[in-house]
């Protein structure tokens, strides 16, 4: 037992093969000096002439994005196309915005466009979370029909609500907001959860008959100084939602 560095390399018992052995030794515990085998060095080499075949093809800059990811926007945009064949290219306008939100099979889809990008901050019938309710009469960031795209594509409360013109198509950002204009006065379950801080305004022209769309002398407002105390809190940047 303490003299077992000064052993032999090893004593071959019948089950020891007799491969090579590296020199070092610990306790008389040695060990084979074998190659590694074929298949994994195979595995290695054949994976980094991989990695740059791979990347030749998806990442070479000359040829069009060929990742899944860019495939999946192609067919998305193309199907996008298809479903809005039907209808065009939306304006985000109040006579679109009105029209659409009398129209159950584009309203179906406004809401399905909610489900899948607001419900985490708005709840599941915009009913609001850490987003407010838009299921109300009070408005923070919109005065009119019109403002309702805006804020959707530009983002307000300095991105607590995010922009979404990069991510939504146009049509998809009407037709939410004709969503929204559907369950307006829907008192959705959990109503009055959200908090609901600077929100004062009120869309006075949301009767489709009427064709003159209201100035924003003419919207009403329960409270003038509140009204003016929300302005002056909105950060400069939100102002372009409600220009
Ligand atoms: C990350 C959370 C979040 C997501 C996701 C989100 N919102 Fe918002 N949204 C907010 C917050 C917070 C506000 C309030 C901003 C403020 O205080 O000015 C807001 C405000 C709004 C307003 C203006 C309400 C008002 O009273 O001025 C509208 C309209 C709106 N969101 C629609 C949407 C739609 C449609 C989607 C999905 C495409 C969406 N939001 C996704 C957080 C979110």
């Amino acid at each position: 037992m303490s003299s077992n560095t000064q052993q032999e390399p090893h004593v071959d018992d019948g089950n020891i093969p007799n491969d090579p052995l590296t020199d070092h030794s610990y306790d008389g515990i040695r060990e084979f000096d074998n190659p590694m085998p074929g298949w994994w060095k195979a595995l290695f080499w054949g994976s980094i002439v991989w990695s740059a075949a791979y990347w030749l093809y998806y990442e070479n800059g000359v040829t069009p994005d060929r990742s899944v990811v860019a495939a999946y926007d192609r067919a998305l945009a193309a199907n996008m196309e298809k479903q809005f064949a039907e209808i065009g290219e939306l304006q985000p306008d109040r006579a679109t915005i009105l029209k659409f939100a009398e129209d159950p099979k584009w309203l179906a889809f406004g809401k399905s466009v909610f489900q899948t990008n607001c419900v985490s901050c708005h709840g599941n019938n915009a009913e609001g979370k850490i987003g407010p309710n838009l299921t109300d009469d009070k408005w923070k960031n919109v005065k009119k029909v019109e403002d309702i795209p805006k804020v959707i594509s530009n983002g307000a409360g300095g991105n607590a609500m995010p922009a979404w013109k990069d991510k939504l198509n146009q049509n998809e950002i009407v037709l939410l907001a004709s969503y929204l204009l559907s369950v307006h006065g829907s008192v959705p379950p959990g109503t009055g959860v959200a908090p609901i801080k600077g929100e004062t305004n009120v869309i006075s022209d949301l009767d489709a008959s009427a064709d003159e769309p209201a100035t924003e002398e003419a919207q009403p407002s329960d409270n003038p100084a509140k009204a003016e105390a929300a302005k002056a809190e909105a950060e400069p940047k939100e102002g372009d939602a409600s220009k």
